[in-house]
């Protein structure tokens, strides 16, 4: 082949690969997706250390009292661990806390004995022990780590950071900025309030809300960006409870992942996208200001909250014209579960709480009234009339099985179900909000019925609970077991 005709068989080529990627998502072909992948990038090996333990953090306005908190290798977030699609990750645990701890990695489609779920997966890690995490990434996407361990006091006091996995494939941006998004409920003084910590009326409502709202652990952080310039946008979620309800203002923004998995890119023309505790959202944001001008993001739950800024530099534009084209980022592979294919039914009924009726329920084996259970036991929510159902698997499934869970959210409470070691699509939902997304977290309605449906991956124990820490303490989680 001559110079030229190589050049067009690889141009046609690339259309091609970018057809295929549209008519699969159903796009029309316009779609600006990403260059072919480079032959053979090397499998990427990454050694990480982090040791959980205290420190300090600015949340509140410069100037005010300083925080004292508790985060990976002392910071919150906690470092940010980049690594290529396919690669594989050595976390080495520190536990310089003077209680018990795991990893849990967020999202990951990992080996089970890597999930870090304490009495389930994973040992427990000792004050002054290590251990070693071990494990490959088979996704690209937004993901994150936390404690799996007394959680609303570990991961509630700062104890996350972000995973990113990268595509193998270019992908079109300028750049790709991390937002991790908590809030606190902090004194006066700065401290993080404990007296509630874990508490049971929390617990019994809406989970532990904080007072304060931080990115990146900052309070009004800004982030200097330029005109028209192209940026990707990893938002996480790491709030002990509160469903975020975000706002981008004055910028133009395209949803195109969830939960780490790509969505058919979306133009949210409000720039608004809703998170629930534990979610991930991937957007691609065009900056359409005046050099000197700020773009707010905002929480707009209750009213609308300035979180922080965007800040457009003063000087050149990155390009003469803003880019609008929708960007379409490469599958993750992950197979969509076909129901026509035995699947197995499992029916999880949720039940408990404020305002729920007084159900009896299962604590260890043992039926009592709601009260008592929460007096007794500190268990105020239960799945299928059992609070924290750990001794047993609610079922046990072949790997490769479809499988859909029929939730019936018989509660006065919204909850975001997140499911371990997989990703669900929502096939029905009681309120009608249907779309043919992946998630591992999906924030479902009071009184809401929703399917979730999968196909069963890799074996061991796999935990499906609410997260809402305080929820999930108080009863709401069970496991289920996926057979070789
Ligand atoms: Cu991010 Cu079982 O949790
Ligand atoms: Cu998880
Ligand atoms: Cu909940």
């Amino acid at each position: 082949m001559t110079r030229n005709s190589l050049t067009r068989y690889a141009s046609q080529m690339d259309r091609r690969t970018l057809l295929t990627a549209a008519a699969s998502a159903g796009l029309s072909p316009l779609f600006v997706a990403f260059r072919p992948a480079r032959a053979t990038l090397p499998m990427a090996r990454l050694a990480v250390r982090l040791e959980a333990r205290t420190g300090h953090a600015q949340l509140l306005d410069a100037g005010e009292p300083r925080t004292s908190i508790w985060g990976y290798n002392g910071t919150v977030p906690g470092p940010t661990i980049r690594i290529a699609r396919g690669g594989e990750i050595e976390a080495t645990l520190v536990n310089g806390l003077d209680e018990a701890t795991t990893i849990h990695w967020h999202g990951v489609h990992i080996d089970n004995a890597m999930d870090g779920v304490a009495h389930l997966t994973t040992p427990l890690t000792e004050p002054g022990a290590t251990f070693d995490y071990r494990f490959h990434v088979p996704h690209a996407g937004t993901y994150w780590y936390h404690p799996h361990a007394h959680r609303a006091m570990q991961q509630g006091r700062g104890l996350y950071g972000l995973l990113v996995v990268e595509e193998r494939e270019h992908v079109a941006v300028d750049r790709d900025l991390a937002l991790v998004i908590d809030d606190w409920r902090l004194e006066n003084d700065g401290s993080i309030e404990t007296r509630s910590l874990a508490g049971l009326h929390d617990a019994a409502h809406a989970g532990r809300l904080g007072n304060v709202i931080t990115i990146n652990g900052q309070p009004l952080a800004q982030f200097p960006v330029r005109r028209h310039e192209r940026l990707r946008m990893r938002l996480c979620n790491t709030c002990n409870a509160r469903s975020l309800e975000l706002r981008l203002e004055d910028v133009a923004v395209q949803l195109v992942a969830i939960d780490g998995m790509p969505v058919p890119p979306m133009a949210l023309a409000d720039g608004r996208i809703d998170l629930p505790p534990g979610g991930r959202a991937d957007i691609v944001v065009d900056v359409t200001g005046a050099a000197g001008t700020l773009a707010a993001v905002t929480e707009v739950s209750h009213q609308r909250l300035v979180l922080g800024h965007l800040a457009v530099a003063a000087g050149a534009p990155t390009r003469e014209q803003r880019l609008d084209t929708p960007l379409l980022l490469p599958s993750n592979g992950v197979p969509l579960p076909d129901l026509r294919d035995d699947p197995l039914v499992f029916d999880l009924r949720m039940e408990g709480g404020a305002m729920g009726g007084m159900p009896e329920i299962e604590v260890h084996g043992k039926r009592m009234d709601l009260r008592e259970a929460a007096r007794r036991h500190r268990m105020v929510w239960a799945f299928n009339g059992k609070a924290d159902a750990h001794d047993a698997p609610v079922f046990k499934v072949k790997s490769g099985r479809p499988v859909a869970i029929r939730i019936d959210n018989a509660t006065a409470w919204p909850h975001a179900m997140h499911l371990h070691g997989h990703h669900f699509v929502a096939i029905q939902r009681s309120t009608g909000a249907l779309r043919p997304w992946l998630h591992d977290t999906l924030l479902m309605g009071r009184r809401e019925t929703a399917t979730l449906a999968f196909v069963a991956g890799k074996p061991g124990r796999w935990m499906l609970h609410c997260h809402m820490l305080e929820h999930q303490m108080s009863g709401m989680s069970c496991y289920f077991e996926v057979e070789a």
